[in-house]
């Protein structure tokens, strides 16, 4: 809902309220961001900032306003040259270097549902039912260049969409320093800033720190939206746990260069600016021309980070996810890159499909080195043909047989980019992103593609548009390999080449809308060396994402418990690999990898066909498990309940009768606390009964000795992958006592006693809960 009132504009969703007035000087002054409650008369006098009198040194803003300066004013956006030392959301270099600019309100509009604009690439949706839009305009004080800020409140997910625009009407050609998507100025500095860092294959770690005075950055500059600072940032009170406590939370739906910035001011205010980077950004903007930031998002919940994250999961699948695989339950695939690497042909394919589909896969994904005459990463991305000698019968022969298997045929692609041997580059070496006389910088033996280039997303279209229909594929997975450098174009249409990472992003969204057009019916999953892209940009057009390259347990824990902060478990990439793990070469159980990899997009990476009877007996439950609980697992409320050594994920489902609770420890504690099972999303009132998933015990990782106790009538010499079934916990119990008290559960084996009801649990050891209300 959004109200206007004697220009004072109130955008209410059903917990949240968003404040903001037309001051004496035209200025929009905001006023409040949080919780929602009731306007009085007289409020609006007690929420305006006081400025009775001068300050120091502090410039006012006008002889006629001796008190009004704008450095202490919460702003709904602010430039540079009049006072405000702030990091400004706006800079324009309108002429030769200056850049003072002062926008004054113009008028305003109120709108059902929410704009779109064409050619903007990335964007959210809503209908005239579920949200309503404010566009604000205001325009320099002396010059014709206006700043729109637009607003649309989604009433289903609490959230607060915004982006701005600056039209040029003067005569001349502006340059654009910086747009920010939005500016939102916080009354206070009593904030925790939470991001989500890190490097390829340990992506979006949470990290959180208490404000200081000065700037704090978020950013990335490397073309990409990056692993290394995700632009998910929130704002936490210092009290704010999981369950309670104020927390604002921030997105942006762009997949390139983008810096948020927080600053806490002298006067102890906090701001916080986000959108594309400004650096290596420098925008032309003719006389008569627009220029559209991305959008970013902004919730905020009294309920924690639980709070936002569910608000922030169910906008993603309501507004961002679209198609025919929206709130769909996503396949459980089989994926060939960690079985076979390059080293496959047809045949081996086929194995692989085929032990996948006996054990209940539903999707065979053919990974990296299908194409061209590719057998590692040195050629032939370009080359979009199924190589000759390791797919001699072409790959709609292939896609044939995983077909008659009764699964669905998945490729790997990589198309923005080339290898110098290939076809592609022989013919078009001048497609490559370089500048005229330096050596362009090299990753991964590859080159980037000019996307801002019509021929260049014409010809990826067309190459890999004919393998997509010939082949009837039915999942793509849009890989993304190496960073940027060497920015620059030969693209006249590009003005200037501090426009080039942007037209970049702009032709990608491009090329990813004419894919998705023109195969609606296929699963896109994104992907960058894991998870170096992994953002609301790309969630436009491909439902899932790679999460990460790290597919090992325990650290699969920390990425996907930070990545759930701001992406649903749908669109989490998640899937089993073999032990000795191919990143950290850790030893885990086959049960405890896929208990953490059930909570997203789940699939398995390894040779299928390679494992022990037994493995592939438990891959078998794994893969029946899941597919009963599917719409749980990627469409329930996630909640996350760390405690200390032991990691708690719990997913309840939509009509609240049905919870899956992940109990895992990282560390054996030898003759510890009792373990209790404490469930807080459980209902007091209601009665509920707790089993545990029927797992096995893999007897050679328990030791000779220990085997021989668990299970006397098995010879471990005669078969080393025996197993034995763990043993199984079953409850009837109170919701209340779930709730409140907890069960407390058997002891674990501790190397003395040992019986029937013993959990074997070891190091990264755990279980899963399936709760039912009765
Ligand atoms: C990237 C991806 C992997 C795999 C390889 C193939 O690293 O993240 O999953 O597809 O490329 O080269």
């Amino acid at each position: 809902m959004i109200r206007e009132n004697n220009k004072l504009f109130a955008l209410d969703t059903p917990t949240t309220s968003y404040l903001f007035q037309v001051n004496e000087t035209g200025h929009l002054e905001h006023l409040h961001y949080g919780r929602k409650f009731q306007l009085q008369a007289g409020d609006l006098n007690a929420l305006e900032d006081k400025h009775r009198h001068t300050i120091g040194d502090e410039p006012a803003y006008d002889e006629d306003h001796p008190t009004l300066f704008l450095e202490n004013l919460p702003m709904e956006y602010s430039t540079e040259g009049k006072g405000d030392y702030r990091v400004p959301m706006v800079v324009v270099d309108h002429d030769g270097g200056f850049t003072t600019l002062d926008f004054i309100y113009q008028n305003h509009l109120i709108t059902a549902g929410k704009q779109t604009i064409p050619h903007q690439g990335a964007q959210a949706y809503g209908s005239v039912q579920n949200c309503m839009s404010l566009r604000v305009e205001l325009r320099d004080s002396q010059l014709p260049i206006f700043l729109v800020l637009s607003y649309t409140v989604f009433e289903d997910s609490d959230v607060i969409l915004r982006f701005s625009q600056l039209i040029n009407k003067t005569d001349h050609h502006i340059y654009i320093r910086k747009l920010d998507s939005l500016q939102l100025d916080l009354s206070d500095a009593n904030w925790d800033l939470v991001t989500f860092n890190g490097a390829w294959a340990r992506e979006r770690i949470m990290e959180r720190a208490h404000l200081r005075h000065g700037s704090h950055v978020n950013e990335s500059r490397s073309g990409l939206s990056s692993s290394d600072h995700n632009p998910l940032l929130l704002l936490a009170r210092p009290d704010a746990t999981e369950k309670q406590g104020e927390v604002i939370g921030y997105n942006l739906i762009y997949s390139g260069n983008h810096k948020e910035e927080v600053e806490v001011s002298p006067f102890g205010k906090t701001r916080l600016v986000g959108g594309i980077n400004e650096s290596a950004f420098l925008w032309k903007l003719p006389s008569g021309s627009t220029f559209t930031s991305p959008e970013a998002i902004l919730t905020y919940s009294t309920e924690g980070f639980e709070g936002v994250s569910t608000r922030f999961h169910r906008f993603v699948n309501e507004h961002i996810v679209r198609g025919v695989w929206k709130w769909r339950e996503r396949p459980v695939l089989c994926n060939s890159w960690e079985a076979a690497y390059f080293d496959f042909d047809e045949n081996k394919l086929l194995n692989l499909a085929r032990s996948a589909a006996a054990l209940g896969a539903e999707l065979f994904v053919v990974d990296d080195g299908w194409f061209g005459s590719r057998n590692d990463d040195t050629s032939s991305l370009g080359d979009w043909f199924p190589s000759p000698q390791k797919i001699p019968s072409g790959l709609s022969a292939l896609s044939d047989k995983i077909h008659n298997l009764g699964m669905m045929f998945g490729l790997w692609i990589e198309p923005e980019m080339v290898n110098k041997e290939s076809q592609l580059y022989l013919k078009h070496p001048d497609w490559v992103i370089a500048i005229p006389g330096r050596k362009p910088s090299v990753g991964r033996h590859q080159y980037i593609l000019d996307l801002t280039r019509k021929e260049v997303r014409d010809y990826l279209y067309d190459a890999i548009g004919k393998v997509f229909s010939e082949a009837d594929v039915n999942y793509v997975k849009w890989d993304c390999n190496r960073l940027f450098t060497d920015l620059y174009t030969v693209n006249d249409e590009v003005r200037n080449m501090g426009e080039f990472p942007h037209r970049y992003v702009l032709g990608l969204y491009e090329l990813l809308d004419r894919f998705t057009k023109a195969f609606p019916n296929v699963l896109f999953e994104g992907c960058a060396s894991g998870g170096q892209r992994f953002d609301l940009g790309m969630l436009c057009y491909v439902q899932q994402i790679w999460c990460s390259d790290n597919t090992d347990a325990l650290d699969r824990i920390a990425i996907q418990e930070g990545t759930s902060y701001g992406y649903p478990l749908s669109a989490i990439g998640c899937h089993v690999s073999t032990a000795p793990n191919h990143q950290t070469l850790r030893m885990t159980s086959l049960e405890t990898r896929a208990n953490i990899a059930f909570f997203g997009a789940f699939g398995y990476e390894m040779d299928l066909g390679a494992l022990s009877r037994e493995e592939k007996q438990q891959v078998r439950e794994q893969i029946a498990f899941f597919k009963q609980f599917r719409a749980v697992f990627q469409y329930g409320t996630f909640h996350r309940n760390r405690h200390g050594n032991i990691t708690q994920w719990t997913v309840v489902s939509q009509d609240k009768r049905t919870l899956l609770v992940l109990w895992n420890q990282e560390r054996m504690t030898v003759n510890g606390p009792n373990d209790i099972l404490l469930v807080p999303e459980a209902e007091d009132g209601a009665l509920y009964e707790v089993l545990s998933r029927p797992q096995e015990l893999e007897l050679a990782s328990l030791g000779a000795r220990v085997a021989r106790k668990v299970a006397p009538l098995t010879n471990l010499s005669k078969n080393p992958n025996a197993t034995v079934s763990a043993s199984m916990e079953h409850y009837l119990v109170s919701g209340g006592l779930l709730k409140y008290a907890g069960i407390k559960l058997p002891e674990q084996f501790l190397g003395c006693g040992f019986d029937a009801d013993s959990r074997i649990l070891g190091d990264m050891g755990g279980r899963i809960y399936l709760i039912r209300k009765q």
